[in-house]
């Protein structure tokens, strides 16, 4: 197909901002001036003059944006086809020609005086349509316990990345809620099926249910505003919001209400039991799938209005109950009817996970199947995990439906340095040359964030960009310039091993997911291989700390140093482990004793400490997000325990034990050093018994420390302790000498 079949099949799909008013643009500028305003401060905020103009789009119907003016005495104008692109205008401006910084962690915007001017016009328009953002789980990694403040944070870093289309999910359980209810389920049967708020996104996707549950009315309360302040803010802004929509997942007490009901129970997902998981679906051919999912839609609609784009997973890492193609395509055209019963303009975004999750079952006839039974251009597909498993290559571009080239990055919100740069930086050029390709954008489709911003930034950058990033070494060294405010040749050089090592992954080895020993149930048969050299890990601490001096005042240097003397201890944690099952295997119990004691009693305990010692890398602060989203005591425990779980057994029994690791202090303390310690304990015991090691009882008696630690209702602070250099310092000086003589 050529481009402008595409455009044709697509439809309105693809005209930005096509039906903008004046109103419409003063409202856009609006948002975008408010938003430099938080970023800058009302002051300098001033120095710019925003405008939203939509006929800066005529020429490419593209989101466009056009900086010009600066210098001494003159306003910096920002103009944009929307308020994202005017955004994503001011970001360029800030990052490009003031080096200025914006992240997760923090931004760095000590801003050049006077402004610098930008030489005539600089006008850029967007290669595609769409910048994506979110997974379903990000909705539960990372946003389950947020305000309005940290909402309006990340929409913000949104619209200045330029990203215009993005989940707004919160809430939708209220209004499932309310459809339950009206048809005649009772409160308790509702509450028996919602699972708890860090658990809600494989609740959404049919994979779970009542796990962790049931969610208090204050929930519902809360949800519901934030969900309304939202989507008035990414509206504000131009961003399209994508609402969800009924997939087919129902309780099981619909069919106490409607006896005559179809329903098929699905298997069980994720190691848990049915009481959990084996959810039912409504039959595409049964009369009540078009009532539920219209009741559904309508009374989202009426509570939230629409944008017309909506999210629905049926069979996201779940097994549908018959491959026959003609099922496939009947269970995917119930979902996308009953959406246009109500909406006649919906379009259906979906997760396209499934097809690379499960290849063995989702064969061509099965991909063909779900492909072709929505209208050409009203199934937007993500190629979610496309900078490692792309499905629109083997397609033939998802036959014809339009999809956004997504990287996914990371699995459970893990710490971790890690990340595919070079693939990430080649992919979306690659995806919009493939032949007759339909790829409409690119987005993020991370698990958790938080993590790893580099990648990210790289990412963001791609979704305004036509070609890659021509050289990534420049690339990431004035990333590091940015992020800290000034160039330093060592920190600039740290990043360029940082980049050659965890950043550069390929193959089976990265999948995004941190396996190290640290954050794992131990065990004599770890995995400690890694994609990179050590070493490189090992020089950049060594040159962070060199830079240290001079750069200790940014609060991203402080959390890079951080960072790395994180991945430092998590790389000496395996050699310390490594040394153990050695010394274990030899029957060497001076050698055992040894290293086991500096990995539980020095090296854990002094990676606590450095954690302890910024507030980003706090347990305490991560437990008081959930704390603070109760209205009463009884709740704040309830959540914190939720999010307990969350980062730790992930269901009662650790049924998906450790996926959401992650390195806070406090969990290194309470939670992998003792489970360590036992381990030591009795791996000794055995040796010194000679009688073989049990793997299966120790994961019985470990299992109670890991319990007793989710049920645990200590407090950890929530202030950090102690100079992030000294301790990382401290740390250096005792391990990296060890390092390089070889001798632990
Ligand atoms: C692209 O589409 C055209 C027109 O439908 C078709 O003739 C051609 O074979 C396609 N190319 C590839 C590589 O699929
Ligand atoms: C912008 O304007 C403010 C207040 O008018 C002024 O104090 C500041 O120095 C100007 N420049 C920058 C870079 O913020
Ligand atoms: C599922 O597991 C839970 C927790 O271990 C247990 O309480 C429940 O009885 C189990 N349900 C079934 C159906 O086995
Ligand atoms: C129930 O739905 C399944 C799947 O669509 C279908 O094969 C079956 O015939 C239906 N059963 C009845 C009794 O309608
Ligand atoms: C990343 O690794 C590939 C080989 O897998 C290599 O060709 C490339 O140069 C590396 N990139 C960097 C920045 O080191
Ligand atoms: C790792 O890097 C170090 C230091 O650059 C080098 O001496 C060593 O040979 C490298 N190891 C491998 C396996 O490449």
């Amino acid at each position: 197909m050529e481009t402008s079949a595409v455009a044709a099949a697509l439809g309105f799909l693809l005209l930005a901002g096509a039906a903008g008013s004046a109103r419409d643009e003063a409202r856009e500028a609006a948002a975008v001036r408010a938003l430099l305003a938080r970023l800058l401060g009302p002051g300098p905020a001033g120095n710019f003059s925003v405008s939203v103009e939509r006929a800066l789009a005529a020429e490419s119907g593209l989101d466009t944006y056009r900086l010009s003016g600066g210098g001494a005495g003159t306003r910096v104008r920002v103009a944009g086809s929307t308020g994202v692109a005017a955004a994503a205008g001011l970001h360029r401006y800030l990052r490009d020609f003031c080096g200025g910084h914006v992240a997760w962690s923090g931004a760095q915007l000590r801003l050049p005086q006077p402004l610098p001017a930008v030489p005539g016009e600089l006008t850029e328009a967007t290669p595609s349509r769409y910048r994506y953002y979110q997974n379903v789980c990000t909705q539960s990694y990372s946003f389950v316990w947020w305000d309005w403040a940290r909402w309006e944070q990340e929409i913000d870093w949104m619209a200045l990345n330029g990203i215009n289309l993005a989940l707004a999910w919160s809430g939708q359980e209220a209004i499932w809620q309310r459809v339950y209810l009206a048809l005649g389920l009772t409160q308790a049967e509702i509450d028996d099926y919602f699972t708890g708020p860090a658990f809600l996104a494989w609740g959404r996707m049919g994979n779970l249910h009542s796990w962790g549950g049931p969610l208090p009315r204050s929930w519902h309360l809360k949800q519901l505003y934030l969900q309304h302040r939202i989507l008035d803010r990414m509206r504000s802004f131009g961003m399209i919001p994508v609402l969800p929509a009924f997939a087919g997942h129902v309780p099981k007490a619909i069919t106490r209400v409607f006896p005559q009901v179809n329903v098929t129970q699905l298997g069980s997902w994720g190691h848990f039991n049915c009481s959990y998981s084996c959810s039912f679906l409504l039959a595409p051919g049964d009369p009540m799938f078009p009532i539920i999912g219209s009741l559904f839609l309508r009374e989202l609609t009426k509570e939230f209005g629409t944008d017309h784009i909506y999210g629905a997973d049926t069979f996201n890492e779940m097994q549908p109950p018959s491959s026959d193609p003609s099922y496939l395509a009947a269970a995917t055209a119930a979902v996308y009817e009953a959406m246009i019963a109500v909406d006649p303009d919906a379009v259906w975004l979906l997760q396209g996970w499934l097809f690379q999750h499960q290849p063995q079952f989702w064969r061509p006839a099965q991909v063909e199947a779900v492909l072709g039974a929505v209208p050409r251009g009203r199934l937007l597909l993500l190629d979610l995990f496309a900078e490692s498993q792309p499905v629109y290559s083997r397609t033939a571009s998802f036959q014809g439906q339009p999809f956004l080239w997504c990287m996914l990055h990371n699995f459970g919100g893990n710490h971790g340095l890690f990340g595919s740069l070079e693939a990430v930086n080649q992919g979306p050029a690659a995806a919009r040359l493939f032949p007759n390709s339909t790829m409409v954008g690119t987005g993020m489709a991370p698990e958790g964030i938080g993590q790893n911003e580099v990648v990210y930034a790289l990412m963001a950058e791609l979704g305004w960009r036509k070609e890659p990033v021509p050289d990534l070494g420049a690339w990431v060294t004035s990333f590091a310039d940015r992020r800290y405010g000034v160039p330093h040749e060592d920190a600039e050089a740290a990043w360029r091993l940082l980049l050659r090592s965890v950043y550069n992954c390929s193959g089976e080895a990265c999948r995004g997911h941190n396996r190290s020993p640290l954050v794992r149930r131990p065990s004599l048969q770890m995995d400690t291989t890694v994609w990179y050299n050590r070493s490189d890990v090992f020089e950049a601490w060594q040159l962070l700390l060199k830079a240290a001096p001079a750069l200790a005042s940014s609060p991203a240097f402080r959390y890079d140093l951080l960072d790395v003397t994180r991945q430092a201890a998590q790389e000496l944690v395996s050699l310390y482990y490594g040394a153990v099952k050695t010394a274990y295997v030899n029957k060497d119990l001076v050698a055992l004793l040894r290293a086991g004691g500096i990995l539980v009693y020095e090296l854990l305990p002094a990676l606590d400490e450095v954690l302890a010692s910024d507030s980003r890398f706090l347990l305490g602060s991560w437990l008081e997000q959930a704390r603070m989203a109760a209205v009463s005591e009884a709740e704040a425990l309830f959540y914190e325990q939720n999010s307990r779980y969350q980062l730790t057994l992930w269901g009662p029994e650790g049924n998906i034990l450790d996926y959401a690791n992650k390195q806070l202090a406090g969990l290194v303390s309470d939670y992998y050093t003792p489970r360590w310690q036992l381990f030591l304990e009795a791996v000794i015991e055995s040796l010194v018994q000679g009688t073989p090691f049990q793997q299966h009882k120790f994961d019985q008696r470990v299992f109670q420390l890991e319990q007793a630690f989710v049920l645990s209702t200590w407090r950890y602070p929530s202030q950090p302790q102690g100079d992030t250099v000294d301790l990382a310092k401290r740390l250096f000086l005792k391990y990296y000498p060890r390092w390089v003589a070889g001798t632990l």
